[in-house]
């Protein structure tokens, strides 16, 4: 798809990150390996996401002089996973940023309507005050994360990031028509949606490949 007309969608090109996407990809790959991939794809991705976050200088001491340097205060940031896939690439990002919040978005897609259904919310009490990003391995036809973005935004959340690892030209299109406002960070976007909406040619149920919750 020609990205240009969508100036808040970043694509991830790394080589690392493909090489990890194609060993979750395979069918065979199971849930230890699949779970430990996903946190490092978590972890190279973050390094984009967060390449524009606020630092504030600290003064601290080196074995050799006093000196100001650059933080990052955690406290300010939330990590929001949209339940349950989205769990599986938290840890990554609490790894790098240890001092940040972490909310939860509760979503299934409805098997015949494929549209998401809220089932549990709880976010921090001044969230609107935060910088949220909001986390989901896939990104399909967009419906899941469209909600969870209403949901943050109707609560007065004015910084928001969406970070997925593969994407669905469907989900990016959907999404960009109701949140241009909001940067999407992608690992890999994949081809299209196939006729019961997965992505093609993805990697399966993200939540059951994570959870083991597939047989
Ligand atoms: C999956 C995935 C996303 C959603 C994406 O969740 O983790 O949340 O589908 O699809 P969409 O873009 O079409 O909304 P699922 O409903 O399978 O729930 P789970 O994470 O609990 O398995
Ligand atoms: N949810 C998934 O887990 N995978 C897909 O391909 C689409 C939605």
């Amino acid at each position: 798809m020609n990205l240009k007309k969508y100036p808040n969608v970043h694509v991830i090109n790394h080589p690392l990150i493909a090489h990890k996407m194609t060993i979750i990809r395979k069918v065979e790959t199971k849930t230890t390996e699949f779970r430990r991939i996903t946190k490092e794809i978590a972890m190279l991705e973050g390094f984009e996401a967060f390449r524009n976050l606020k630092t504030t200088k600290i003064k601290i001491k080196t074995p050799l002089e006093e000196t100001i340097q650059p933080t990052i205060d955690g406290s300010k940031l939330c990590f929001v996973p949209i339940l349950r896939a989205g769990l599986g690439m938290v840890e990554g990002f609490t790894d790098l940023i240890p001092g940040a919040k972490v909310g939860h978005i509760g979503l299934y897609r409805d098997p015949k309507t494929k549209k998401p259904v809220e089932y549990f919310i709880k976010l921090p009490k001044n969230i609107k005050n935060m910088e949220v990003f909001l986390i989901d391995p896939m990104f399909a036809t967009g419906g899941s994360a469209i909600d969870a973005v209403n949901c943050l935004k109707k609560r007065g959340v004015k910084k928001i990031s969406f970070i997925c690892m593969v994407a669905a030209p469907e989900g990016v299109i959907a999404f960009s028509k109701v949140h241009k406002d909001v940067p999407i960070y992608i690992g890999a976007l994949d081809r299209k949606l196939n006729s019961n909406k997965y992505i093609l040619p993805g990697l399966g149920d993200a939540g059951d490949r994570i959870f083991g919750t597939e047989d």
